[in-house]
Parts: C-alpha cells; sequence; structure tokens
C-alpha cells in the first residue's frame, strides 16, 4: 500500500493498456496506476515522455480498479509524441497533484466544458452522478466531431437527473453558439445551487461572471504553463497564486478578484502575454 502523506516525486514508470482515438485531434491513453485511481476529480499528473518532455494532464480515467486514463489534444511537440505512442510504450507519471473539485452531494449543479476541457470534469460528473444531483451539464466544441464523452456521460449520468445541452461554433451537433452562450441561458431559465467549468479561459471567465451576477458558487480548473507541478518553478503564477499548488481548481471567491484570470498568463520563458 501506498502512503498518500509522503509525496513521492519521482516519476512512475507504466506502460499504455489502451490507447483510445477520440476525436481526429483528441487520443486518451489508458494505464494502471495505484496513486492516480485514488485521485480525486479535477486533480492532474505530470506525464514524462522520455526523450520529449514532461507536461501536466488531467486525469480524464479514474477507477478504483487503478485502471486511469489521460485524454490529450495534440498541440505541440509533447502531445504530439503521446499520440503517436502505443500500446506496450512506457510514460512516467508524477502524482496527482492540485487540489480538485470540491464534489456536492443533492444539489441542482451547472457544469459547463469546452474543448478537452471537459476530459478534466469527467471523472467529477461520474462523482456527481452517484450523489443524488441533478445535473445540467452544456459541453462545446468547434465542430461535431471534436466533441467529445457524450456517450460516456449519457452512459455514466443515467441513474442522476441530467440533462446534457451541446454546443458547437459551426452547428453540426446541438446548438449554434458558444458553450458560455448557452450555459447563460441555462442559468436564465433554471435556479443552480453550484457550478463547475474547464475550458478555454476566456469561456471559463464569462461562465464565472455570470454566476457571480447570480450568486452561484463556482469552481473553475485554470491552465497555465507548467514545468515543475509542485510549487518550485513559479512559471504557473496567477496573481498571488501557484496553479500547481493552490490550483488547478480555483473558487468563485478567489477568482473574482484575480485581475489576470481571463487577461494574463506566462508562456514558457515566463514573460506575460494576453490570455
Ligand atoms: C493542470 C493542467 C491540466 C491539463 N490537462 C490537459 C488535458 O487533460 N488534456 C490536454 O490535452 N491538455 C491538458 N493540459 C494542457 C497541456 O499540458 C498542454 O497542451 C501541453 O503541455 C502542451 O505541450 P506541447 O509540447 O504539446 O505543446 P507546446 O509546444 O509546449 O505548446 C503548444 C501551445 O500551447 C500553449 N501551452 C502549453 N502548455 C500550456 C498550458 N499548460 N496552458 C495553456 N497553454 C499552454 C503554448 O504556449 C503553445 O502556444 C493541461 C494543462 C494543465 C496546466
Ligand atoms: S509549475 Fe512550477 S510552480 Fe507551478
Amino acid at each position: 500500500m501506498i502512503s498518500d502523506s509522503k509525496p513521492s516525486h519521482k516519476p512512475r514508470i507504466v506502460e499504455i493498456e489502451e490507447k483510445r482515438i477520440e476525436t481526429p485531434t483528441i487520443a486518451t491513453l489508458m494505464f494502471t496506476d495505484e496513486r492516480c485511481s485514488r485521485a480525486q476529480p479535477g486533480k492532474f499528473v505530470m506525464i514524462w515522455i522520455p526523450s520529449v518532455d514532461e507536461i501536466p494532464m488531467g486525469l480524464s480515467y479514474v477507477t478504483e480498479k487503478g485502471y486511469c486514463g489521460i485524454t490529450v489534444r495534440q498541440v505541440g511537440e509533447a502531445t504530439k509524441a503521446l499520440h503517436r505512442m502505443n500500446v506496450g510504450d512506457r510514460v512516467g507519471v508524477r502524482g496527482p497533484y492540485g487540489n480538485g473539485f470540491k464534489v456536492a452531494e443533492r444539489e441542482k449543479v451547472l457544469i459547463v466544458a469546452g474543448g478537452s476541457g471537459i476530459a478534466c470534469v469527467a471523472p467529477l460528473i461520474e462523482e456527481l452522478g452517484k450523489r443524488a444531483n441533478e445535473l445540467t451539464i452544456v459541453i462545446g466544441a468547434r465542430t461535431s466531431s471534436e466533441l467529445l464523452f457524450i456517450e460516456r456521460i449519457k452512459k455514466t449520468t443515467a441513474k442522476a437527473k441530467t440533462r446534457l445541452l451541446a454546443s458547437t461554433d459551426d452547428g453540426s451537433y446541438g446548438s449554434k453558439s458558444l458553450a458560455s452562450d448557452l450555459a447563460i441561458t441555462a442559468m436564465e431559465n433554471s435556479k443552480f445551487d453550484l457550478a463547475y467549468t474547464c475550458g478555454p479561459e476566456l469561456m471559463m471567465k464569462k461562465v464565472a461572471e455570470e454566476c457571480f451576477r447570480r450568486d452561484i458558487p463556482v469552481q473553475a480548473s485554470l491552465e497555465r504553463m507548467m514545468k515543475c507541478g509542485i510549487g518550485i518553478c513559479g512559471s504557473c503564477v496567477i496573481g498571488e497564486y501557484r496553479v500547481c499548488k493552490d490550483g488547478p481548481v480555483f473558487d468563485g471567491g478567489v477568482l473574482r478578484n484575480l485581475l489576470e484570470f481571463g487577461t494574463v498568463r506566462r508562456d514558457a520563458s515566463g514573460m506575460k502575454v494576453k490570455v
């Protein structure tokens, strides 16, 4: 049994046991890891790709039997290298790190996920579904072929009272609108006890601002450039917080006063750039 009280920052080498092509640009890699299997929804791991890089990834699958997964969108060198990997290849895993989401019970909940943001909230949706919550889930993507986990969400929330709303930029699935606009309409039509959001920061900012206006407690999972993942290098700093240690999930009380939320992030050199 591995003790959680003594976190080890040494990568554990795991073998890829399954590769699922989810969309033309997104793939899921499954592996077995005991520590990850006990991760709270919203936590992330640092994935070491030998000879390439080490990058942060949310856990998109967490099962008690130790079978876990990451769901990767191809954007640059490291994510492309992960997409080239196959069953039997090995990566290093550090973590899980960060705080994760606080999981509601018996509440009326809104979840808003854009693009690959659904990867980080999928385990949260599964937990919320088990705890008698009434869920409205808004998922957005550029186009229908990029919409992730629709069938998985339908299946895992079959027992919960769930409403799934999808939007695409081109109208090829669901409504032709932005996920944030669909979420605002949902807030106009129903009263929610709390909201969760993960995805492009401008989308999360819009959702969070609407929540502030309506006094709905909100939790948002932020993405920042991360190098160490354990609070040393400062590359993930936003305002006075380090996203890897203090986040990645921040609640409305913090977000409301965080001037850099939705405006400024740091690039790989540490320079501040526009979100
Ligand atoms: C806590 C956390 C969880 C994440 N979970 C997922 C996930 O589940 N699935 C997924 O596909 N991606 C996730 N990401 C983003 C992922 O880590 C980056 O896309 C990846 O590091 C890019 O590496 P690369 O070498 O492929 O591209 P690079 O060449 O390093 O970057 C490509 C572009 O993406 C930008 N970028 C790189 N890293 C980040 C970052 N952390 N935040 C914002 N922009 C960045 C760069 O500035 C550049 O414009 C997560 C990031 C964080 C911080
Ligand atoms: S990634 Fe190094 S301090 Fe957060």
